[in-house]
């Protein structure tokens, strides 16, 4: 894990301020490690109140510490739940809004890899691919919306893949999910632009996390070719995510709905050879 929640964030941490978003109920699935937890971080920056999902207790409990390090007076809660668990999500949900009274804005960032030979790929494996990926966006997505249809305000953002847009063999679950989710994205924009929410997602390529560092370790992925491959000759950052996600869910953003923002270095931008 690249990030290894311990990045300091002070004054100097790598985030605009976004006024509107202190005091803002947010939901982080995945929200324990990597990209989640930046995201955590530049939330917890702009003032927000933050409500972190992930299935890894120890992970989450470290996460609170070390926000809480950071930002003493901060609003935060853990909540020890598989996001493709759909009463458990109903559960979390209920909790955040017993407790906050509302839901502002839910990343829902929780997802795993795949990365194997189509002829290798387990039914088992695909279907957890499906489960994890698909299901627990579309779980999460479904309850905060419920809040958020009442208020008649929120911001969904869901987390794609450069994956999800183009194609890469290998990679046929992981791929098909994250095109799923975008899809999905665009659907509920339509669906529940009238209701004042916005629903966009974000499409990373490589970004140098646990989920990156442990295909690495596997042998499936090659860093060097990688960044070779890629326009802007490096890999993304927890932190530059996290940067598009506070402006996403601001008020800056007030008019992007349906939307699919790829921060891939150039990488699907890249066809030559
Ligand atoms: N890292 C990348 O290069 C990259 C690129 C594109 C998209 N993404 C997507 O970004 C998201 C975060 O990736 P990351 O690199 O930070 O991964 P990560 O493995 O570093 O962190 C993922 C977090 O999600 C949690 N998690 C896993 N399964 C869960 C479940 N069923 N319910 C709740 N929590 C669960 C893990 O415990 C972990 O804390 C994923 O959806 C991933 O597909 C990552």
């Amino acid at each position: 894990m690249s990030n290894q929640n311990t990045v300091a964030q002070t004054e100097s941490a790598p985030w605009a301020r976004y006024a509107d978003l202190k005091d803002k109920v947010v939901v982080i699935t995945g929200g324990a490690s990597g990209i989640g937890f930046s995201m955590a971080q530049a939330f917890a920056y702009n003032g927000a109140k933050l409500a972190l999902v992930d299935i890894d207790a120890n992970a989450l409990a470290k996460a609170r510490d070390t926000l809480l390090g950071e930002y003493p007076q901060m609003a935060v809660a853990v909540y020890t739940c598989a996001v493709n668990d759909q009463a458990g999500v109903q559960n979390v949900f209920a909790q955040v809004q017993n407790s906050w009274g509302r839901v502002d804005v839910l990343l829902n960032n929780a997802g795993i890899s795949m990365n194997t030979p189509t002829l290798e790929l387990s039914g088992d494996d695909w279907r957890r691919a499906m489960d994890i990926n698909v299901n627990g966006v579309f779980y999460c997505a479904q309850e905060a919306a419920r809040c958020m249809v009442e208020q008649k305000q929120g911001v969904i953002l869901n987390m794609s893949s450069m994956y999800g847009v183009v194609a890469a063999p290998q990679r046929a679950a992981y791929c098909a999910s994250k095109a799923a989710v975008a899809m999905l994205t665009k659907v509920l924009a339509n669906e529940w632009g009238e209701h004042g929410l916005r629903v966009n997602a974000i499409a990373p390529g490589y970004v140098r996390t646990a989920l990156v560092d442990d295909l690495v370790a596997r042998g499936r992925m090659d860093l060097d070719a990688l960044t070779a491959r890629t326009p802007s000759r490096r890999l993304g950052t927890p932190e530059e995510i996290a940067a598009l996600a506070i402006f996403m869910a601001s008020e800056q953003a007030a008019f992007m709905n349906g939307h699919v923002a790829v921060a891939d270095g150039g990488w699907s931008a890249y066809s030559y050879i």
